[in-house]
């Protein structure tokens, strides 16, 4: 099976404005579990609703990110042999990224990172936090080296196990080879229960690619933001709790508290980048100097 390398998006920020649709602000705290039965009719009325282009972007995600593909991936790029760059370089090389987003209204990828973590900063969060918010999609450079939007944004999910139908238009699952595989479609799959999410591949993509780049030198809560940020199915929908351990659930309070800035700071005035750039310099020195391996 080839996997096709078709851009149903016109720019990956239609992903995150469709996350919006699917879980808006006001549904915070987003940990609460909410009546099952209103969920289930927001859920009718957001797929009814959903953009063909969103559609058409989750049923390729869906079909091909199968336990294989994602292997072969980590396998490829988390040798980090393609490029030497500091931070501020892979921003400014993320920045190239052109795609249809309007330039009047959208930001520029590097407005959302500064965005982001000047949000988390005018918060009062400690320093690591933000840097974590200046860096979370730096991985969307997958782009750059060709890779299709499937394979670079959308929410991640865990493979080698059953797919939750809590997952987005999980009907699409129907089409992924692993579906006809007894072991992989399977609850608990290759894993253990309660094996914690180290052990457990979650469908490729920009997250786990930042996260492998700074791995070694970040706090561990932010090592989770930046691996977990795109993982709605747990964090929101609290999906495969019984492949996490008691650290995980810890740890998980952080990504919760990083998905609203994720998310809900797109509307406010565009960071001024010259301006903010010398406070990013020092913060990156501080945790992430010099070149750094992608
Ligand atoms: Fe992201
Ligand atoms: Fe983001």
């Amino acid at each position: 099976m080839t996997a096709p390398n078709a851009q149903p998006l016109q720019s990956l920020d239609e992903w995150e404005d469709d996350l919006k649709t699917r879980y808006p602000e006001a549904d915070k705290p987003a940990f609460l579990a909410t009546d099952p039965e209103k969920k289930k009719e927001e859920f009718r009325n957001y797929a009814k609703n959903a953009r063909p282009s969103v559609r058409e972007f989750y049923r390729l995600n869906h079909t091909y990110q199968s336990y294989d593909f994602v292997k072969a991936k980590k396998a490829d790029y988390l040798k980090l042999n393609r490029r030497q760059m500091t931070v501020w370089e892979a921003a400014e090389y993320l920045n190239n990224l052109v795609d249809d987003s309007d330039p009047d209204t959208d930001l520029s990828q590097l407005e959302h990172l500064l965005q982001t973590a000047e949000h988390i900063r005018q918060d009062g969060q400690p320093r690591w936090f933000i840097l974590a918010g200046f860096i979370h999609d730096l991985g969307k450079i997958l782009c750059l080296y060709g890779e299709p939007q499937w394979a670079v944004v959308g929410d991640t999910f865990p493979v080698g196990c059953a797919f939750s139908d809590k997952i987005v238009f999980s009907e699409f699952f129907s089409a992924n080879p692993d579906i006809n595989d007894p072991k992989l479609s399977s609850r608990l799959g290759v894993y253990e229960e309660g094996a914690g999410l180290g052990q457990v591949d979650l469908s490729w993509g920009h997250d786990e690619y930042i996260y492998h780049v700074v791995k070694d030198r970040m706090p561990e809560q932010a090592l989770y933001m930046l691996r977990y940020h795109s993982f709605y199915p747990a964090h929101r929908e609290l999906e495969y709790n019984y492949l996490m351990n008691d650290h995980d659930r810890e740890m998980f309070k952080w990504v919760n508290a990083f998905n609203p800035y994720d998310l809900y700071t797109k509307n406010h005035a565009k960071p001024d980048a010259q301006k903010l750039r010398p406070f990013y310099e020092d913060l990156i020195s501080e945790y992430l100097p010099g070149k750094l391996s992608w």
